[in-house]
């Protein structure tokens, strides 16, 4: 039997999200969410929420985008939050943690700069495995299951009333 020479596993990345990864990313969401991506709720919010890039993350191997997690900042009732999303891993990298980790990345990243509380529209299957729970009361700019409004809080802070933009 002839053994293979060792080689390391390819190294993950993860860096914060900077305008040259635009591209990779648009084609990385667009493959992940398809057309419809752009008439989901979570767009309306991100019309008008700060984007924070410091807040979110890209995971690379070799130069390719494995996944990204996006960031934003609004309010939520006046209370400032973060606003999760999109979060995709490329259909190839799939069910190996790194949809999980890239969360936990932007969650640590927004805890420590001191923010209070994130919250997302998406399957609670997936995220309460990261912390999140059901958000009742709080208000999106368009018709959305209130089953998948989903926070998680850094601080004993309200989250609920309308999300809008920063005072
Ligand atoms: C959701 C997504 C980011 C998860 O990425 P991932 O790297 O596979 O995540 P993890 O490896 O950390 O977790 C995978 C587990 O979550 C489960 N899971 C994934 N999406 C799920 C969903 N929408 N609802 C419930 N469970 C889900 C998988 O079945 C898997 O379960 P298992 O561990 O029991 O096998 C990825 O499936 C994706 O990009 N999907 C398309 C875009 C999308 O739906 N984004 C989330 C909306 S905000």
């Amino acid at each position: 039997m002839s053994l293979q020479p060792c080689r390391p596993a390819p190294a993950l990345a993860f860096v914060n999200e900077a305008p040259e990864h635009a591209q990779d990313i648009e084609a990385l969401l667009t493959r992940a969410f398809g057309p419809g991506r752009f008439a989901k709720v979570s767009e309306r919010v991100r019309e008008f929420a700060e984007f924070a890039p410091e807040l979110s993350f890209c995971a690379f191997e070799e130069g390719r985008l494995l996944g990204v997690v996006r960031m934003w900042r609004v309010a939520a009732g006046g209370q400032p939050i973060v606003f999760l999303g999109p979060l995709a891993v490329d259909e190839t990298d799939r069910k190996n943690g790194l949809g999980a980790l890239l969360v936990e990345r932007a969650c640590a990243a927004a805890q420590a700069a001191g923010e209070a509380a994130v919250l997302l529209v998406g399957d609670l299957p997936f995220f309460q495995r990261v912390g999140f729970s059901v958000a009742p009361d709080v208000v999106l700019p368009g018709p959305v299951d209130p089953k998948r409004v989903l926070v998680r809080k850094f601080a004993d802070v309200a989250v609920t009333g309308a999300v809008a933009p920063r005072a």
